[in-house]
């Protein structure tokens, strides 16, 4: 079989990764990949919005099936484009993925299923929005209602940086249409982790849990980033608070898309708040998490090709998943500056050590070749990604690995996966 994975991120490395382990697939190409990827799969110079492009591919090809790692392709109908051509992919259809791509569909969706979220209201006038916040106080939370590359929420911890927010989306619109509506919701404290479920639209089958590091400084201080790291199991899904997810969370969520024909067959990334035992949904994402992906894949027994291509084909019911008893860890190593502007091109060194440890996979991200040479090329630049007995094993396996690894203004978080071993 040949696989085509659309993106170029650390989550389709592993995606490619786990792809190429299936006994199925002879072949996976990648649009448009990156330096690592390129290791062990073909990388096609096609861009994820090019669906006309992407089609010519696969038709010319024979791909067996697409996997879209990104949620901007899945937002702009991708799906619907390949399903009226008959072609086999992996992803919500238009519809499903407004569950990220409008953060007020997503929001409503939950009010009217009954599913536990902050308190809300949505706005397309700046006035009103601005007196909502001042009648609510702060600390409160500002989001754009659209795709905003994870940059459209603020957590206002002031009412004036909460107006600046209202201010910056919806007058200098920093993120476009994106910002037409906003959402003003409660702020809630508690513990986040990732749970992401992949579903044909009848069958869900739950894939391990996870913790995101959102923040670029350890502590979970400075501004957010896509995501500085991550571990999988997440201690603070237990067996019990698992079946009140499912039970509050998932169910209700499956009973809603069927009810409005809604056709999802992909992944479901719910990002949840565990406040006082109780788990609430801040957001939800329409594919893999990133950077969760790397240390769930990495954990994963089971073959993702035939978990991904019985989830594009409606088969999901005859398939049993099972995950390596070990804990897993990524840890992102960034260029210098990021997430503000940083710079690129600095060459990186000490790749190539791991080639015969198997408890370690650099998945690559923000990187490309420059005559032969690997060099950064984006903000999250490398997730070095380790398996341990535990998660403390996990992680000094990864800490230990990025030690034979430089380039000019590397970044990264000391204390991923703290709070599990914390709890231990
Ligand atoms: P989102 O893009 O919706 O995942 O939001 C990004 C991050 O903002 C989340 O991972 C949380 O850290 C934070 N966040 C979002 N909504 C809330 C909320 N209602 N209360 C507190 N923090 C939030
Ligand atoms: N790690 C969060 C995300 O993928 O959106």
């Amino acid at each position: 079989m040949k696989v085509l994975v659309i993106g170029g991120g650390g989550r389709e490395h592993a995606l490619v990764w786990k792809l190429c382990q299936s006994p199925r697939v002879d072949k996976v190409y990648c649009a448009p990949g990156n330096a690592g990827i390129s290791e062990i799969a073909e990388c096609i110079d096609i861009r994820g919005d090019d669906f006309d492009a992407l089609l010519d591919f696969v038709k010319y090809n024979w791909i067996d099936l697409t996997v879209v790692g990104p949620e901007a392709p899945l937002a702009g109908g991708i799906v619907d484009v390949f399903i009226k051509e008959g072609r086999s992919i992996c992803g919500p259809d238009r519809k499903g993925a407004q569950f990220e791509g409008s953060k007020k569909f997503a929001k409503d969706f939950m009010q009217k299923y009954g599913i536990p979220t902050a308190e809300y209201k949505i706005f397309s006038s700046f006035q009103q929005a601005e007196e909502y916040v001042r009648l609510k106080g702060a600390p409160i939370v500002i989001k754009a209602d659209g795709l905003a590359a994870g940059k459209g929420v603020i957590v206002a911890a002031t009412v004036d940086e909460a107006i600046d927010g209202l201010k910056s989306i919806m007058k200098d619109r920093v993120f476009g249409n994106a910002g037409d509506k906003v959402v003003v919701e409660e702020c809630l404290k508690g513990e986040e982790a990732s749970f992401m479920v992949l579903t044909d639209g009848e069958t869900v089958v739950e894939l391990a849990t996870s913790q995101d590091h959102k923040q670029i400084f350890d502590g979970d201080r400075g501004p957010n980033t896509g995501g500085m790291g991550a571990y999988s199991p997440a201690p603070i899904i237990d067996e019990s608070m698992r079946k009140t997810v499912m039970q509050t969370i998932i169910d209700p969520m499956m009973k809603g898309l069927q009810r409005e024909r809604i056709k999802f067959r992909g992944v479901m990334y719910v990002g949840l708040m565990i406040c006082h035992g109780k788990p609430y949904v801040l957001e939800y994402n329409c594919r893999f998490g990133d950077p969760e992906a790397q240390p769930i894949l990495m954990r994963l027994e089971s073959d993702l090709f035939e978990l991904l291509k019985a989830t594009a084909e409606g088969r999901l019911k005859d398939i049993n998943v099972s995950w390596k008893d070990e804990s897993s860890i990524c840890v992102v190593l960034a260029s210098k500056g990021y997430p503000g502007p940083y710079e690129k091109g600095e060459a990186i060194q000490g790749l190539d050590v791991f080639d015969n440890d198997k408890d370690v996979v650099v998945f690559h991200a923000g990187t490309s070749l420059n005559n032969g040479e690997i060099v950064t090329s984006g903000g999250r630049v490398l997730g070095v990604t380790a398996l341990g007995r535990d998660i403390r094993t996990a992680k000094d396996n990864a800490y230990r690995a990025i030690e034979k690894i430089h380039f000019n203004g590397m970044q990264y978080r000391k204390d991923i996966a703290d709070k599990a071993i914390n709890k231990q």
